[in-house]
């Protein structure tokens, strides 16, 4: 039953991608048949719900303008959270006035690909508007829950979870100071948990803050105050981990202390992970990103009460950590141009997956167009094909699972000319066939194949790459593509 459920899921995505590429005229990548639309690798949320779990991410509403992301969203992902677009800032600017504008077009992205949706947030003392802070004490519990009682409703039935109060503690576990706590004491964190539950009795309740991922201190006050909660009937479901990690900093104590809150009667979720690093990213600090990754999706699947795991945003450039950290970056695990990290298939893995990849050329921590080849696979411009159209170098990365694989590609001119218009053409290993193509227009489907440019990527300068992939079924050989030409010449491979 599960797992036709999930089949229908997955059909219900593809068909919902695909409506609302033609309907926007979004869709930048042609498609060969009728795969999910920005697919790019063994997909996390099919690998998570067989898990009992899910994957999530934020979402803006920006990040709905752009393609890629809504692609990559839909496919890859069932859980949004509205990165800011169901805060006080935006939901009621001024008293009484409510906007739920933006917040329902995250909801509705999110019913279009079957994702469930965690709403955040109903009470944080930042991105509050002024009104909010400059109110009397006597009239911040009524604004507090008419805010509360309002945004709930309008979002009633539809939302899997609220975060309802926003880091509410300080880093030494005593209560944050702020305009609720200042007007009502710590009683403002159970009125506005039963407000909540009143309004949306199907929402899970949840107090979501960051710095409270291992034992400490800060988690020490969240544990009490949810002990307390609990021991006085308050409604609450859940704590949220924010998760905001700096590379090879994962607390060791993180099992231990999700087990601490769920032997509570309560879940966990990890409601916003990056593990950021100094920015261009060294190699090493991808693969520490990796094992922190998976430290992170291993501590939550290892305890019934961990509910899922949520990225703070699709790719790293839609992260909030180059805008916060200066220096910082590289924190997800899509890197500049979208391209899956080492992050991504360690959690595969500890997802149950199967990821595999060939070398890739180099580690692009930062999106660079232009990796750097290596020695040995550079070739010698004495050897370099010159005529014919173009010189070239192909790299690989596949990442298979099953009966699935996604590949992608990146082509390096390496002549002296750049190159206007392109065709790659290659071959597949038999029993593979493409199902879905991002970046260029793969024709056909099985055996030698091409790909060629779209209108965006046509011209690859001189020493420029360019980059494509595709999905495609395979009956057991998920091999890389061979024998590789540009525009008619062959390209050296590495
Ligand atoms: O909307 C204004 C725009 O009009 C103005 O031109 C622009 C100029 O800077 O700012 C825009 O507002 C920004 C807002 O995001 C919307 O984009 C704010 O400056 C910016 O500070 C705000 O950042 C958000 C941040 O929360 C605020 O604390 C991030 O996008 C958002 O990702 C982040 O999310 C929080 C979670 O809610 C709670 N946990 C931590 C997490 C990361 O900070």
């Amino acid at each position: 039953m599960a797992a036709q459920l999930r089949a229908a899921h997955r059909r219900a995505r593809a068909l919902a991608a695909l409506a609302l590429a033609a309907a926007g005229g979004l869709l930048a990548a042609a498609t060969v048949g009728s795969g999910p639309a920005g697919a790019a690798g063994p997909v996390l949320r099919d690998l998570a719900e067989a898990k009992g779990s899910y994957f999530g991410t934020a979402l803006t509403q920006s990040d709905l303008n752009n393609s890629t992301v809504t692609a990559l969203a839909g496919t890859q992902f069932d859980v949004v959270t509205p990165g800011n677009e169901m805060k006080w800032d935006t939901t009621e600017s001024s008293a009484g006035n409510f906007n739920f504008g933006p917040g329902d077009r995250i909801v509705s992205f999110a019913k279009a690909h079957s994702m469930r949706v965690r709403g955040h947030t109903l009470v944080w003392h930042s991105q509050l508007p002024s009104w909010v802070s400059n109110l009397p004490a006597a009239q911040v519990k009524a604004a507090m829950e008419n805010h509360i009682t309002t945004e709930a409703t309008h979002y009633k039935g539809q939302l899997y979870s609220w975060d309802v109060v926003n880091e509410p503690f300080n880093e030494d576990g005593t209560l944050r100071t702020d305009v609720f706590s200042n007007a009502m004491g710590s009683g403002y964190i159970a009125d506005a948990l039963r407000t909540a539950r009143a309004a949306d009795p199907s929402a899970k309740l949840y107090l979501n803050d960051y710095n409270i991922e291992g034992l400490g201190a800060k988690s020490d006050g969240m544990y009490q105050l949810v002990s307390s909660l609990k021991s006085q009937g308050v409604p609450i479901d859940g704590v949220g981990f924010e998760s905001h990690f700096i590379v090879g900093q994962v607390p060791s104590s993180m099992k231990a202390n999700i087990q601490r809150f769920t032997a509570l009667g309560v879940n966990v979720a990890i409601t916003e992970l990056d593990d950021r690093m100094p920015v261009p990213a060294s190699a090493a600090n991808l693969a520490q990103q990796a094992t922190d990754y998976a430290n992170v999706v291993n501590s939550c699947l290892a305890v019934s009460g961990c509910v899922g795991v949520s990225q703070w945003g699709v790719g790293d450039p839609d992260s909030w950590i180059p805008g916060a950290f200066s220096g910082y970056g590289a924190a997800t695990m899509y890197d500049d141009t979208y391209q899956p990290k080492a992050a991504y298939n360690a959690v595969v893995t500890a997802l149950g997956g199967n990821s595999s990849s060939s070398p890739s050329p180099s580690p692009s921590p930062s999106g660079s167009s232009s990796p750097s080849p290596s020695p040995s696979s550079s070739p010698s411009p004495s050897s370099s094909p010159t005529s014919g159209g173009a010189a070239c170098r192909v790299s690989t990365q596949v990442n298979a699972w099953n009966t699935g694989l996604t590949e992608n590609v990146t082509v390096t001119n390496t002549g002296a000319t750049a190159v206007n218009g392109w065709q790659l053409t290659f071959t597949l290993p038999a029993g593979q066939t493409v199902n879905n193509a991002w970046n260029a227009t793969v024709s056909p489907a099985s055996g030698t194949v091409g790909a060629t440019n779209l209108a965006y990527n046509a011209s690859v300068p001189a020493g420029g790459s360019t980059g494509f992939g595709f999905q495609a079924t395979h009956t057991g050989n998920a091999a890389p593509a061979t024998g590789f030409a540009l525009n008619g010449v062959a390209c050296t491979t590495g």
